[in-house]
C-alpha cells in the first residue's frame, strides 16, 4: 500500500534500539549488534530520500549511554569516527546534510573533529538533513536552550525556549519511531515530542527494513493530528492512505 506524498512525514525520529539484543541472539558481541545498525542506518536513509522525507534525526548515543561498560562507550565511539570517515563521500553523493546534536565539551578531541568535517563536508546538501543525536538528551536540550536565554538576559517564553533547541532548525518531528519493543522516550527529545505521532516496533534496529519503515509511515498517514482540536476544526483529510 502506497501512501500519498502529502502523508508523508517531513521529518521523521528514531530511536534506534535493539543493537545489543540482536548481537546476543547471534551470540555475537554487542558491538556487532552496534555495527550492523551502522548498515541499517545507511539504508534507511536512502530509503527516506526516495520517499521525499526531509529530515531524519536518529538517537545514537543518550547522555545515559555513558553508563555502559567503558568498552561498549568507546566501541561506539571508534564506530562514529570509523562510519563517518567511511560514509563521508558516498553521503555526499546522496545530498545528505549531516548535522550532530548534543552536548559536544564531554566528547574527546578526534570525535569533535570528526563530526566537526562531516558537517563542514555536508553543508550545501539539500537532500535530506540527517540529524545524529549523539551525546543528547531531552533534558540538557531544554536546559542549555535555557542558559543560554539567561545568559543572553533574553524573557524565556515557549518561542524563545524553541528556538534555542539543539533542533531549532529543523522544527519538530512529525514522526517519532522506536525500534525494539520499549515503549518510552528515554530521554529523547522531550520538547519536541509535544505533538508527534509516536509509532513502537518490535523489529529490532539491525533488522528495521524498508518494509518496517514503510509500515510506520503507513501507520503515520492514518492518524488524525488534532492538536487540541476537534476532527470537525481540521482542514481536510490530507492524512488519507491510498
Ligand atoms: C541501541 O541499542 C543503541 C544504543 C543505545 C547506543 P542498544 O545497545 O540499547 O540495544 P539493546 O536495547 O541492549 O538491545
Ligand atoms: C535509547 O536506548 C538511546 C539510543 C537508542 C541511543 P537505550 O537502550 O539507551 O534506552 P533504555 O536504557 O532502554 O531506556
Ligand atoms: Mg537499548
Amino acid at each position: 500500500m502506497a501512501v500519498a506524498p502529502e502523508s508523508v512525514p517531513r521529518h521523521i525520529a528514531i530511536v534506534m534500539d535493539g543493537n545489543g539484543r540482536w548481537a546476543s541472539k547471534r551470540f555475537l558481541p554487542r558491538i556487532a549488534g552496534h555495527k550492523q545498525g551502522v548498515e541499517v542506518l545507511k539504508r534507511t536513509v536512502r530509503a527516506c530520500v526516495l520517499r521525499g522525507v526531509q529530515v531524519l534525526t536518529v538517537f545514537a548515543f543518550s547522555s545515559e549511554n555513558w553508563k555502559r561498560p567503558a568498552d561498549e562507550v568507546s566501541g561506539l565511539m571508534e564506530i562514529l569516527v570509523v562510519a563517518l570517515s567511511r560514509e563521508l563521500n558516498q553521503l555526499k553523493k546522496e545530498g545528505v546534510h549531516l548535522q550532530f546534536i548534543g552536548e559536544r565539551e564531554s566528547l574527546s578531541e578526534r570525535v569533535r573533529n570528526s563530526l566537526l568535517e562531516a558537517e563542514r563536508e555536508t553543508a550545501d546538501n539539500r537532500k535530506l538533513i540527517l540529524n545524529v543525536c549523539f551525546n543528547y538528551g531531552g533534558r540538557w536540550d531544554v536546559v542549555q536552550a535555557a542558559q543560554a536565554l539567561a545568559a543572553a538576559g533574553l524573557p524565556i517564553t515557549e518561542e524563545s525556549l524553541a528556538r534555542n533547541l539543539a533542533t531549532a532548525a529543523v522544527g519538530d518531528p512529525d514522526l517519532i519511531v522506536r525500534t525494539g519493543g520499549e515503549m518510552r522516550l528515554s530521554n529523547f527529545l522531550l520538547w519536541q515530542a509535544a505533538y508527534s505521532e509516536l509509532y513502537f516496533s518490535h523489529v529490532l534496529w539491525p533488522e528495521f527494513d524498508d518494509a518496517a519503515l514503510d509500515g510506520a509511515i503507513q501507520a503515520y498517514a492514518t492518524r488524525e493530528r488534532r492538536y487540541g482540536m476537534t476532527s470537525q476544526q481540521l482542514p481536510g483529510t490530507s492524512h488519507t492512505a491510498t
